[in-house]
């Protein structure tokens, strides 16, 4: 472990791994965005996060753990499943497997489902942290139910705050969307969740289509049946100003988040650009943050420039469009 913690970072590590056992939050950088960190196989630990996030209990979290081989001691992994994990793993990939007969995720993590969503994580803070507390760590983003990502120390304290027991500042995070989901449960597998590999990547690897899942509404809090693919609640990452995509212009009551230098010079101050010379990597690492940034000037929209569909732009449009999506009453925590 020693040798992938930062010497600097070792007297947190310890603290933070202390929390965790005994049962409390913890905020760690990974490689997509920031997680809030509980012991995946307490009940009571995990009740923690749903609390602090005000999540609807019936939202699954995802299984951090340490490698495949203890992803495999919690989920059953089919042949597919265990190509993507050892092509992908440590890195920006979630798969869903059924759950093990003997596996320790609780059930409150999976929200009562038969199925588990694990991820092996490459940052080097979120690896020390799973290897010095020795359990799996559910974490969701550290953020309130139905807002922005944090990408940062500081957004997660901004959102949070004492709602968490310690947080580990590792900096931004480096590629600053989450994971890309992949359900594993049948026998085609479906890209759930657009987000850090692209999904030509994934398919290119299996050499075949990924099955596209179609996103559900909202639903209501008395649901009773739980949802095959959760993570799909369309109003999400939602900032307080209302989203305008496909804009090519910025109107005078609007902030702009620009990409490749559409809006021009249009918006003065008020705009961002996530990549003036249109590059979808940078783009995707900005994302969060300039909405932070723009959603802070307290103007009553954003308007979005067009961005190409392709390679990570999937995942982007996804956040965005999530964004925009009309606001049920609960999502925003
Ligand atoms: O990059 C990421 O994935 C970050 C970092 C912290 O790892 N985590 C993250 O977690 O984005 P969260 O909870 O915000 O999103 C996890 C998504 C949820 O939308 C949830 O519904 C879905 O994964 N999920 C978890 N378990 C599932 C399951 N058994 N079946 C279907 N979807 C599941
Ligand atoms: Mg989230």
């Amino acid at each position: 472990m020693s040798s992938l913690v930062p010497a600097d970072h070792s007297p947190e590590i310890e603290k933070a791994a202390a929390i965790l056992r005994r049962g409390g939050l913890v905020a760690f950088p990974t490689e997509t965005v920031y997680g809030l960190g509980a012991d995946a196989t307490s009940d009571n630990a995990v009740a923690g996060i749903y609390a602090a996030k005000q999540r609807p209990s019936f939202n699954p979290l995802i299984a951090h753990v340490a490698s495949l081989e203890e992803a495999r001691q919690h989920g059953l992994f089919s042949e597919t499943a265990f190509l993507l994990a050892r092509q992908f793993w440590p890195g920006p990939l979630t798969l869903v497997v059924p759950a093990a007969p003997q596996g320790k995720i609780c059930s409150l993590a999976r929200a009562g489902l038969d199925s588990v969503a694990l991820r092996v994580p490459a940052h080097p803070l979120a690896r020390a942290l799973i290897e010095a507390t020795g359990l799996p760590l559910a974490a969701p983003s550290a953020n309130r139910s139905g807002r922005v990502s944090p990408v940062t120390a500081e957004q997660v304290r901004e959102d949070l705050g004492d709602r968490v027991d310690f947080i580990l500042d590792g900096g931004p995070c480096p590629i600053g969307l989450e994971s890309t989901i992949i359900d594993c449960l049948g026998d085609v597998p479906r890209l759930l969740r657009p987000g850090g590999i692209s999904r030509q990547t994934i398919e290119d690897c299996l050499g075949k289509r990924l099955s596209q899942s179609s996103a559900v509404s909202p639903p209501s809090v008395s649901q009773a049946e739980p949802l095959r693919a959760p993570g799909l609640l369309t109003s999400h990452y939602a900032p307080r100003a209302a989203v305008r995509l496909e804009a090519t212009s910025v109107h005078e009551d609007e902030a702009g988040l620009d990409f490749g230098g559409t809006f021009g010079r249009q918006g003065g101050d008020n705009c961002l650009d996530l990549s003036p010379g249109g590059d979808l990597r940078e783009a995707a690492a900005h994302l969060f943050t300039y909405l932070r940034q723009l959603d802070r000037l307290g103007l009553p929209r954003i308007a979005v420039a067009p961005i190409p569909e392709n390679g990570l732009g999937e995942a982007i449009n996804d956040r965005l469009r999530r964004a925009a999506a009309p606001r049920a009453p609960q999502a925003d925590g």
